[in-house]
């Protein structure tokens, strides 16, 4: 379909690999003509985002090539205290870096955003928190979200899913991501370069 395949990249879950949310977005994207990089566990645990000397760890440079090369993006958190959880949102301050890029931030690129909490309430707001963050970095929120929630897993032990109504909206969620990015690729330039001189 795509040559070469479009190139995602997940950011999400938690410090130990295995999280709700990154299960998620593996399954999301499990079966697409699309190559996946998921950066969770390790991954993430990068030095707090200092504004005024940021670091540019390896890990943090390997994020940011990702970024850059990325024909779509999938955010998923935890739902804390009705927002992020700090590591997913450390992991997205270091977006900063992309200020100056020609695609600057998440620009042209389609976000979908997947968050998991304890109860719908923690799962919404989590969601509703990360579109805005996707907005603020001028990316393009899906118009699937996906929000888990309640005591049950929606994955066994071996990561596979086994609720066919989070199955439906996951892949839905990866449909729309993927559609935007072959849309992206073959659209032309919608704006004339702009004249040297604006009178
Ligand atoms: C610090 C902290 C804050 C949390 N705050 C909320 C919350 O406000 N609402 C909620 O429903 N769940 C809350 N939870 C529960 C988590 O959202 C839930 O356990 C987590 O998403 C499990 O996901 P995982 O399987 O990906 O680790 C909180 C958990 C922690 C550790």
């Amino acid at each position: 379909m795509f040559h070469p395949r479009p190139y995602i990249v997940g950011i999400g879950g938690a410090l130990h690999l295995g999280s709700t949310t990154e299960l998620a977005i593996r399954h999301a994207f499990a079966g697409a003509d699309a190559e996946l990089d998921v950066f969770a566990g390790a991954d993430l645990d990068l030095p707090l985002y200092a504004a005024q000397s940021p670091a540019q760890t390896p890990a943090v440079q390997r994020l940011l090539r990702a970024l850059r090369r990325a024909d779509g993006v999938v955010i998923g958190s935890p739902g804390y205290h009705g927002g992020l959880s700090g590591v997913v949102k450390n992991a997205l301050d270091y977006i900063e870096f992309m200020r100056d890029d020609e695609r600057p931030y998440l620009s042209g690129r389609a976000v979908g955003c997947i968050a998991n909490a304890a109860g719908w309430q923690g799962a919404m707001s989590a969601l509703a928190a990360t579109r805005n963050i996707v907005h603020a970095l001028r990316g393009w929120p899906t118009p699937l979200g996906v929000c888990l929630a309640g005591p049950q897993k929606p994955f066994d032990a071996q990561g596979r899913c086994t609720d066919t109504g989070v199955d439906r909206n996951l892949r839905a969620l990866a449909t729309e991501v993927l559609q935007f990015a072959q849309w992206q690729r073959h659209s032309a330039p919608v704006m004339a370069p702009r004249p040297a001189k604006v009178a």
